[in-house]
């Protein structure tokens, strides 16, 4: 199955997208929530938050995988992943905070850690329901444009374009990241629902990715094989 809703704004898509998501936390209220960083889930989360505060959606028992953080940043950076998902969601509902993983940006030995990340969501059973943002390049997660679809957890160098897109919420170009640890491909792929969020700067991108040629130059278009995706594309601000 595959829908494509366009909503008219922001609000709107995080309205969308929030009421997949808690739908199947009702149904299911251990699942295991594959969660996405970056401004698109933004109204997303904060929709969860209201429902968790003026409905009651329950999360105390659901588990959220992270799909990526960067390398060198401490946890309580202003810019890690750990940090935003804090700020955006994690300190604002009832969900056990040992139930949240992220991968380990600042661990001593990065090959060792990207294999405990991944193996950990093989040790869960794999992800329920992945939320996906989509870069400027068509990447998902930190799965870079490349030759090849990547099948395994790991350490990827951003590219130049991800440096410059994100250089926004820092300082100076020179103090993002260069590399970031991410879940791969298989792993999204594999999840049993995935919707995926787009505000209406990816247009163009999010049109090659779903009408296009499946390549791993643009990873997102691998979501064209998936068979339940739903894409929310917002056509304003
Ligand atoms: C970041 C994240 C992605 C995210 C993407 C788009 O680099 N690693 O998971 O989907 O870029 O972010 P935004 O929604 O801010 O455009």
């Amino acid at each position: 199955m595959h829908e494509f809703k366009i909503v008219k704004n922001l609000e709107e898509m995080g309205r969308a997208g929030a009421a997949i998501l808690a739908e199947e936390i009702r149904k299911k209220p251990d699942l295991i929530l594959g969660l996405a960083t970056g401004s698109s889930p933004i109204t997303l989360y904060r929709e969860l938050v209201r429902m968790h505060k003026e409905e009651g959606l329950d999360f105390s028992s659901v588990r959220t995988i992270n799909l990526d953080e960067y390398v060198g940043l401490p946890v309580d950076h202003p810019q890690s992943y750990r940090t935003f998902m804090n700020e955006h969601l994690f300190d604002h509902i009832n969900i056990d905070s040992n139930n949240t993983w992220l991968p380990d940006g600042m661990a001593e030995d990065l090959d060792e850690e990207w294999s405990r990340y991944d193996a950990l969501v093989n040790t869960l059973g794999g992800i329920d329901v992945q939320l996906l943002g989509i870069g400027p390049n068509g990447h998902i997660g930190f799965n870079e444009p490349s030759d090849e679809f990547s099948n395994h957890t790991q350490v990827v160098p951003l590219t130049r374009e991800t440096i410059a897109a994100n250089a926004r919420f820092f300082h100076s170009l020179s103090e993002v990241p260069r590399e970031a640890i991410t879940l791969d491909i298989r792993h999204i792929m594999q999840a049993n629902k995935i919707v995926l969020v787009a505000t209406r700067n990816k247009e163009e991108i999010l049109r090659k990715a779903l009408q296009g040629h499946i390549t791993s130059q643009i990873p997102a278009s691998v979501l064209q094989l998936h068979r339940d995706l739903t894409v929310i594309f917002s056509e304003g601000e």
